[in-house]
């Protein structure tokens, strides 16, 4: 009788194993467990016949086995019921909503430079965009800024060698797209650039839209219109600007542009430092050396070109009063555009 217990025994634990869906409970329980005709019972109302001092030993052992098949039997029926998902579980309300997937958005800084691009693509300039890692000749040379030239000094590059940097500006895109084109060309060209410099106003990678426009007759004040009407539809429609001499190696005459302060509204802030502008910009008329460089007749032709920052233009349109901001992946920042 002991050795039936014990086959018993093995003989549940394995039909239990086998065992995959819920329907296959009651058969098991029947055929092991019953109390009719279970293999179990079965084996203890034979318990009479064994002689009277073996009888308490057997009994103990039918009843353990027993008790261990009943707990692995309980075992298995809340494994199926949890894996099968019938169980209906107190507080499970399945009319709930599911959670929500949240929606990325464009970083600010895109939002902003998308818009200035479809500004200056209304005035029929086309896109282009360049290499980030380029050549000292085209971020330098070709841009009327030799070796030893002192303009090299603020732009606090990162070189990768003696020849390679990572672009300190976007102006660079001149140099290349006028190399292969003959004018009449119309181009702004987008991009990250990157200097060596981290303050409230400065982080090390920027971006800036590049603009240039070549044809014959082009003059400064193709140059006024094209940049007051681009401000006026970025800001506001009646925006005070003003164009101040300035110097850069590849534009002569060169100017910076000042917007009236967007915070102050030229009244005199923290912001505009008390002047009532903000400088916004650099352009100039192309120098005619840039256009010598690249085989251009400066007799024939004549161009403007400017450059701007899209971070300075978001701060301004956002009110915002530090850079860094752009650049710490905050969501609680970023999501409020
Ligand atoms: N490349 C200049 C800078 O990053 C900005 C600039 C000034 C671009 C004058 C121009 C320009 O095209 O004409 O500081």
């Amino acid at each position: 009788m002991k050795e039936e217990l014990s086959r018993l025994k093995s003989e549940a634990i394995e039909s239990l194993q086998r065992i995959s869906q819920a329907s296959e409970l009651e058969p098991f329980r029947v055929r092991f467990l019953g109390r009719k005709g279970g293999s179990l019972t079965g084996i203890m109302r034979r318990l009479s016949e064994v002689s009277k001092e073996d009888r308490p030993k057997l009994g103990q052992l039918a009843n353990t086995v027993k008790e261990e098949i009943t707990t692995l039997f309980e075992q298995k029926k809340k494994d199926l019921a949890q894996h099968s998902g019938t169980q209906t579980k107190k507080g499970l309300d399945l009319s709930l909503p599911g959670r929500r997937i949240p929606f990325g958005k464009l970083h600010p800084v895109t939002q902003v430079m998308e818009e200035m691009c479809a500004i200056f693509e209304g005035m029929g300039f086309a896109v282009a965009e360049g290499p980030d890692v380029e050549t000292d000749h085209y971020n330098f040379e070709a841009l009327n800024i030799p070796k030893h030239h002192p303009a090299r000094d603020m732009h606090d590059t990162f070189y990768v060698s003696d020849s390679i940097l990572l672009r300190t500006h976007t102006s660079p895109m001149q140099a290349r797209i006028m190399e292969t084109q003959d004018p009449p060309l119309r181009y702004i060209a987008p991009g990250k650039v990157y200097r060596c410099d981290s303050d409230i106003t400065h982080t090390p990678m920027f971006v800036q839209v590049e603009g240039f426009l070549v044809d014959r007759d082009v003059s400064f004040a193709d140059l006024k219109g094209v940049l007051t009407s681009f401000l006026q539809q970025i800001f506001t429609k009646d925006l005070a600007v003003r164009f101040r001499p300035s110097f850069f190696p590849f534009t002569e005459p060169s100017a910076e542009v000042d917007i009236a302060c967007v915070i102050c509204g030229g009244e005199g802030c923290r912001v505009c430092k008390r002047t009532g502008w903000i400088e916004i910009l650099g352009a100039g008329l192309i120098d005619p050396e840039v256009m010598k460089m690249v085989g251009y007749d400066p007799d024939e032709y004549s161009g403007f070109a400017f450059g701007l920052g899209v971070e300075r233009i978001a701060m301004l349109k956002y009110g915002i009063n530090d850079i860094r901001l752009y650049y710490e992946n905050d969501l609680r920042f970023l999501s409020q555009f």
